[in-house]
C-alpha cells in the first residue's frame, strides 16, 4: 500500500523571484542550475522596470511567470514600488533575488523584508558602489576587481556582503574584457551564494550576515573557479 507523503515545509523547494533590468544571464544560471538540480529552488516570478529585458525573454522560454511594470505609468517611486512589491508578494517568495536590477528601490519596501533580498554588484564592496564599475575599477588601477552578492538595505549597494568572487585585472584590460571577465565569476557566486541562503546557512541577525548561526568576520570568498559552476 503507497503512503502518502506531505512535503514538511523545510523540505520543499525555496521560493525564489527574480528582479531585472537587463540581459539576464544571473538569472538564466539559475534557471540551468533548477533544471540541472544543483539548486533545490523554484523560480516564482520574474520582475522588470523593462518590457524589452532580456531577462523577460529568458523567464518566458523558461515558463517562468513575468511582469514588467512601466516606471513612466506611475506617479512616483514609491508607487511603482508598491506595485512591483505587491506583485512580488503575491509570487509569494521566500527569497528576492535582485540580478541586474538597475532601478533605486523605495526604502520602505527595502525595510519591510529584512534579511530577504539580496543583489549581485560587479565590483568588490564596499569598493565602487553605484554604475560603471569596471570603467572605475580600470581608472583607479587596482591589481584586483570582482563581483559581491550583499543583503539589500535601504543603503544602495551598501547592505551586509555575504560573499565575494575576485578576479585580477591585467595590464592589457579593456572594460568589456574586465566586465566579461567578472561576469563569469558572476554566475558560480550568485548560484553558490543561493543555495547557502536556501539551504538555510546564511541568515541577516542585526545587521550583520550569519554563517550557521555565527557571525561572518569577513564575506565568503567563493567561486575562484569554475567548481561552483
Ligand atoms: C551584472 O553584471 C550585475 O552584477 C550588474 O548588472 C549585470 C546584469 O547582468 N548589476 C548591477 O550593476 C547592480 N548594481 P545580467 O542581466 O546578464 O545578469
Amino acid at each position: 500500500m503507497s503512503e502518502l507523503r506531505v512535503p514538511s515545509p523545510e523540505s520543499r523547494p525555496r521560493r525564489i523571484a527574480v528582479l531585472a533590468s537587463g540581459r539576464g544571464s544571473n538569472l538564466q544560471a539559475l534557471i540551468d542550475a533548477i533544471s540541472a538540480g544543483t539548486l533545490q529552488a523554484e523560480l516564482v516570478g520574474v520582475f522588470s522596470d523593462r518590457a524589452d529585458a532580456g531577462a523577460l525573454q529568458r523567464a518566458r522560454a523558461a515558463g517562468i511567470d513575468h511582469a514588467a511594470l512601466e516606471p513612466k505609468a506611475f506617479a512616483s517611486r514609491s508607487a511603482f514600488d508598491a506595485e512591483l512589491f505587491a506583485r512580488i508578494d503575491a509570487a509569494g517568495p521566500d527569497l528576492i533575488v535582485c540580478a541586474g536590477y538597475m532601478r533605486l528601490l523605495d526604502a520602505g519596501m527595502v525595510d519591510a523584508r529584512p534579511g530577504r533580498m539580496v543583489n549581485i554588484h560587479p565590483s568588490l564592496l564596499p569598493a565602487f558602489k553605484g554604475l560603471r564599475t569596471h570603467r572605475r575599477a580600470l581608472a583607479a588601477g587596482g591589481r584586483e576587481h570582482g563581483a559581491s552578492v550583499h543583503f539589500v538595505t535601504a543603503d544602495l549597494d551598501g547592505g551586509p556582503v555575504i560573499s565575494q568572487a575576485r578576479v585580477p585585472v591585467r595590464d592589457d584590460d579593456d572594460e568589456a574584457a574586465l566586465a566579461a571577465r567578472v561576469l563569469a565569476r558572476e554566475h558560480p557566486l550568485l548560484l553558490e551564494t543561493v543555495r547557502w541562503l536556501v539551504a538555510g546557512r546564511i541568515a541577516l541577525h542585526e545587521h550583520q550576515v550569519h554563517l550557521d548561526g555565527r557571525a561572518l568576520a569577513a564575506p565568503l570568498q567563493l567561486a575562484a573557479n569554475n567548481r561552483f559552476a
